[in-house]
């Protein structure tokens, strides 16, 4: 007995030892190891740098996984990317499922919002904001970088368009955030000039005609663009009482879910063999025409009573934005410059996206 007693500690190491590598063993493959006391913890510490694409590896344990917190830290989540359980939480249970007690209550934007985003005369001045911003702002400082053979890094120069529209939008005041590389009016002159000049040699029916399809190509690439990086992507919820999910997965009072987007856009059984596969095409009928996805599946503008209430307007200025680019400038990603997504509630970009512009040939 002395001696089992003086063993103990080896005794102990020894079991643990044991009980440790059982329990690695038993892990699925890709699966944060469940360490005593500890939790998942320091699986997710170790991904912390790349948590989005962590929320993808996750499918190994289908479309839901429980992340079990540290002893007595209350912090056991619930990551899911089954759109049968975003349709649940976002939409036919969504009194249940809330932002959470620390969620600030004081003011609802929504309310507020809801009459002004109805109005078709702010729906035209959005538009209006965003094509005159995109005419006098972006082209000249894109022509200017184009002319001095500058790398530009393209996610600041529309973080500081997006800025200058939702200035102009809220405030009514311009803050010219692109203006220091603005070029003489005479050249946005020319630039008008040129495309007015285009329109006028092409036949109206074939102007028509090439803006139906562009736009439905261009609709279907910004689709795709958003479901591979929805800029919001994750949403997080709590549970006010307990449930069962669809999936069968059972949650208790208090606990919090993270729904991520990000990773549902890139899981087979959601999106196909090809969902990590940038195909616009996944996005037209044989018709021609946008095909429908469900809001719950298709999450990057939320679902339910919580949907985006600006998603027209993104799409308009969004399309205004690529058609400047696109019909001006052929763009370039700067050669070895590696684009990834940075840990924010936005999806940023870590290095930005440093590319050239080059005026196009013929305009
Ligand atoms: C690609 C661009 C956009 C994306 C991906 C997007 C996405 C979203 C998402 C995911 C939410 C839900 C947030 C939550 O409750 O957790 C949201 C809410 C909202 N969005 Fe957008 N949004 C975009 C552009 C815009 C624009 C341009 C406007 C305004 C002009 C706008 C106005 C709103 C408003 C007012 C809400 C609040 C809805 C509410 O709380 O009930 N969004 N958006």
């Amino acid at each position: 007995m002395l001696g089992l007693l003086k063993s103990y500690p080896e005794i102990l190491l020894a079991l643990s030892c044991f009980l440790l590598l059982r329990r690695c063993l038993n892990t699925p493959r890709g699966s944060p190891i469940n360490w005593p006391l500890l939790g998942m913890l320091p699986g997710l510490v170790g991904n912390f740098h790349r948590l989005l694409d962590w929320t993808v590896d996750l499918r190994l344990q289908g479309l839901t996984f429980f992340f079990k917190g540290p002893i007595l830290s209350k912090h056991d989540f619930i990551v899911t990317c089954d759109p049968a359980n975003a349709n649940h939480i976002l939409k036919s249970a969504f009194a249940n499922y809330q932002k959470g007690p620390d969620f600030p209550k004081i003011f609802d934007p929504r309310k507020a919002a809801h009459g002004l985003f109805a109005e078709a005369k702010f729906r035209g001045f959005v538009a209006e904001t965003s094509k005159g911003n995109a005419e006098r702002a972006l082209v000249p400082m894109l022509t200017r970088a184009a002319e001095l053979g500058e790398v530009v890094d393209l996610e600041d120069v529309l973080l500081r368009f997006t800025f200058n529209a939702s200035c102009k939008i809220v405030t009514g005041v311009d803050p010219n955030c692109l203006s220091e590389q603005e070029v003489p009016f005479a050249r946005v002159f020319d630039e008008a000039e040129e495309v007015l000049a285009l329109r006028r040699v092409t036949p109206m029916w074939c102007w028509k005609l090439m803006s139906l399809r562009g736009l439905v190509y261009l609709h279907a690439a910004l689709c795709e663009t958003l479901r591979l990086y929805p800029p919001v992507p994750f949403n997080h919820k709590w549970a006010a009482k307990a449930d069962v999910l669809p999936s069968g997965v059972s949650v208790e009072a208090g606990t919090r879910i993270l729904i991520s987007m990000y990773a549902m856009g890139r899981m087979e059984r959601v999106w196909g063999k090809d969902c990590e596969e940038f195909r616009p095409e996944r996005w037209i009928t044989e018709r021609g025409r946008i095909k429908y996805e469900p809001s719950h599946k298709f999450l990057a503008f939320n679902a339910g009573p919580r949907t985006c209430l600006g998603k027209d307007m993104a799409f308009t200025q969004m399309k205004i934005v690529a058609a400047a680019m696109i019909y001006n400038f052929e763009v370039e990603a700067v050669e070895g410059h590696v684009v990834e997504p940075k840990l924010s509630i936005i999806l940023h970009m870590k290095n930005g996206f440093l590319a050239k512009v080059r005026k196009r040939r013929g305009y």
